[in-house]
């Protein structure tokens, strides 16, 4: 396949930044989406020219470093799927494809595609943890009775890879669905109670802090989400957070 790519190019933080046009040849349909970059970079690299800057790392949807905005979408044109998943035959020969990164106050452009989303890390040290007695007198997890729907819903939860797609895609810019996933992962097990108030305080205020905006229902972070990630995770965490206030 040969593509146009048109690409955001942002030098640092306070460079302006804007879309830059490339052409690309011979681009299998088999190719992950970023292999067809590291082909592009290839061709930057030998005509002396700056490569484009994208986050990567397991190149297999579990980390969630990959961070593109593909046409208009968080993690391009396929559902359930991370960038580094999107493959190049859900593109046509002589193609445009515009490429940009994540964008959210909260999330500011490091360089080209390459944002800051340590937000999300300070949002999880808030509260997104669990204390366990390491003592040498440790339960073990299977002695707890646990139901199989909350195993199951739970388990659900704590496929979020925090990677932001959720955030990129709202209107609002709201990370609730994020949050709303590290709260459910422990709010629907018995070993998530202990510390379950302070918890859902603490990471919906550091949530505010960042500057994530609201959620309006939209639900464009479901859609665009690639674990799949309910929005019923977000009315738990309203509910566990109503639950909290109330005690006090
Ligand atoms: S909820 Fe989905 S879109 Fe948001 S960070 Fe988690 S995996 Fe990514
Ligand atoms: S590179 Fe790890 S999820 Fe895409």
């Amino acid at each position: 396949m040969n593509l146009t790519l048109k690409i955001w190019r942002q030098k640092n933080a306070n460079h302006k930044g804007s879309m830059v046009k490339y052409s690309i040849q011979n681009i299998s349909p088999d190719m992950s989406f970023l292999e067809m970059l590291d082909v592009l970079n290839i061709q930057l690299i030998e005509s002396g020219k700056e490569p484009v800057a994208f986050d990567h790392d397991c190149r297999e949807g579990i980390c969630g470093s990959c961070s593109l905005f593909i046409n208009g979408e968080a993690h391009g044109p396929d559902r359930r799927v991370t960038s580094c998943q999107l493959h190049m035959r859900k593109f046509k020969d002589g193609d445009t494809i515009f490429i940009e990164p994540f964008r959210a106050k909260a999330f500011p452009i490091i360089k080209d595609l390459v944002v800051d989303r340590s937000a999300f890390d300070r949002i999880q040290h808030a509260g997104g943890f669990i204390s366990v007695n390491t003592s040498g007198n440790t339960l073990d997890g299977n002695a707890i009775p646990i139901s199989k729907k909350a195993a199951d819903k739970a388990m659900d939860a704590a496929t979020c890879i925090g990677c932001g797609a959720c955030v990129a895609s709202c209107k609002n810019s709201s990370a609730m669905l994020f949050v709303g996933a590290k709260i459910s992962q422990y709010a629907l097990l018995p070993q998530g109670q202990v510390e379950a108030s302070e918890r859902v305080k603490n990471m919906v205020e550091q949530m505010d802090l960042e500057g994530f905006g609201n959620c309006t229902n939209t639900g464009a972070c479901e859609v665009e989400c690639p674990k799949g990630i309910s929005l019923e995770n977000i009315a738990r965490m309203n509910r566990e957070l109503l639950k909290a206030q109330l005690k006090g």
